[in-house]
């Protein structure tokens, strides 16, 4: 079957699932004018760079870190807040690096992770009924007609939120505060007597004598950015395909179009029909793609979606973010693996913990976190029993305090949940919990990359 033609708008000729309903079309399509009058956010030569490093997560060179917020709200869009979570994002990548032994590809999941897609179109509270809240760049989270009523201009919000963020982050990833000589300082006040602080506090000991020990020979972050800087991607479900679009641009250098909102974009597993409105979007750009892949998914369909989003099988392009659920790995991971080997395709394989382990307690949302670590370990033995490589992780995380998660070390109950309970929508991992993930990760990770083929370093 020869492809249709694709364009940045052939999406508009399919059937869309998610889409909100947007009473005023003229102001959307305003909206949208606008933003395509706007500078990208992103360069395709940084999604080329992605592509490149996921290319060798693919090939079992290096380990995939993705996360961030379920949900990134305008009303929490401090400088405060994207530091804490940069700083352990940072610290996961380095605990993943050093105890892990391996490169790490370092995806936020942020500077665009705004529209949300839900189980149901409305919900209902006594006898008022309101279309869902689907994210800040879509309505508002409130409880009335007015706020829950999809506003066209919460996209230029979006993207002006989003390149705040991203310009804050690029600074902190390449203007020294990711300086591995700073390791012991993205320690978190609060995270300070807990026992991952204490096994995060030993390991970055052991960084600071290695690097005082390079340095001694005369390898210093002064004239190697390698020790000073990190690459720093941006990622988030592309589920408002209006703005991204609007944010579609032709690069120059390649004659190619990319995603200019982000340099990784994913399909989430309501809106991967193979026939329908998201994967026509993403299968045209050029950008690193993500797709996301439920219990429902067959291994037909996974192969036929395969087929469309990378059919020159380019390593890199795509990454299959696996969410059963800890008890539901092993029955659907396996035949989904072995559909992917038998028609030699090239796929990074990542784990989502968070989204098959979402459970109701005390009328809140929240994931176990025995669940969350146990995914990751089944995950993990699939791939080792399968001879595949278990390429990454991705979390829904935040740099807070908050107590949305149940267990971890610190056994947060369901009793606590109330305390600080403050996603916008999934409940995250905090910072004690991210780190503990990490250290976990890492251990495998180590084990996992002992039992490869002996490689050569990768260059830098
Ligand atoms: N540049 C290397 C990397 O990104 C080393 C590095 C510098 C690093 N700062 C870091 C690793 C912060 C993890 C976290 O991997
Ligand atoms: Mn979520």
């Amino acid at each position: 079957m020869a492809a249709e033609r694709w364009t940045p708008n052939s999406w508009r000729a399919k059937p869309i699932q998610q889409a909100p309903a947007y009473p005023d079309p003229a102001a959307l399509a305003d909206a949208e004018k606008t933003l395509a009058g706007f500078p990208p956010l992103v360069f395709a030569g940084e999604a080329r760079k992605l592509k490149r490093a996921l290319g060798e997560v693919a090939t079992g060179q290096s380990f995939l870190l993705q996360g961030g917020d379920c949900a990134e709200s305008f009303a929490e869009h401090s400088a405060d807040n994207i530091r804490d979570f940069f700083r352990v994002f940072l610290q996961m990548a380095v605990v993943l690096t050093f105890a892990g032994a391996s490169p790490v590809v370092k995806v936020g999941r942020i500077a665009g992770q705004f529209a949300k897609p839900r189980s149901a179109p409305t919900e209902k509270r006594g006898d008022v009924e309101l279309p869902s809240y689907k994210g800040d760049i879509i309505n508002d989270i409130n409880f009335t007609p007015e706020a829950r009523t999809p506003d066209p201009r919460r996209l230029l919000e979006g993207y002006r939120q989003s390149a705040a963020t991203l310009n804050l982050l690029r600074a902190f990833a390449t203007g020294g505060y990711a300086n591995l000589e700073n390791a012991h300082r993205w320690m978190l006040g609060f995270v300070k007597d807990s026992p991952q602080s204490h096994r995060y506090q030993e390991l970055a000991d052991r960084i600071t004598e290695t690097l005082a020990f390079m340095r001694a020979i005369g390898l210093d972050a002064e004239k190697h950015q390698e020790l000073r800087a990190t690459d720093f991607y941006t990622s988030h479900e592309a589920l408002l395909l209006g703005f991204e679009e609007s944010l579609t641009r032709v690069d120059s250098t390649t004659g190619d179009y990319y995603a200019t909102s982000g340099h990784m974009i994913w399909i989430g597993d309501r809106t991967r029909q193979p026939d329908h409105a998201h994967v026509e979007y993403c299968r045209g750009v050029k950008n690193p793609i993500g797709l996301k892949c439920g219990p429902s998914l067959k291994p037909d369909d996974l192969l036929r979606l395969i087929d469309l989003l990378n059919p020159d099988d380019e390593a890199g392009r795509l990454t299959l973010i696996c969410r059963f659920g800890s008890d539901k790995v092993v029955d659907h991971l396996p035949s989904l693996i072995r559909a992917v080997k038998r028609a030699g395709r090239t796929v990074v394989w990542s784990c989502d913990p968070m989204h098959g382990n979402t459970i109701s307690a005390g009328g809140y949302k929240t994931r176990p976190f025995e669940r969350v670590m146990s995914e990751i370990r089944t995950f993990f033995a699939v791939h080792q029993a399968e001879g595949t490589y278990a390429g990454g992780v991705h979390l829904e995380m935040t740099g807070k305090n908050v107590t949305e998660c149940t267990g971890g070390a610190r056994a947060i109950t369901e009793g606590d949940l109330s305390d600080r309970y403050h996603t916008f929508c999934d409940p995250r991992l905090n910072a004690e919990q991210s780190i503990e993930v990490a250290f976990l990760v890492a251990e495998l990770l180590k084990a996992e990359r002992s039992s490869l083929p002996a490689q050569a370093p990768a260059a830098e």
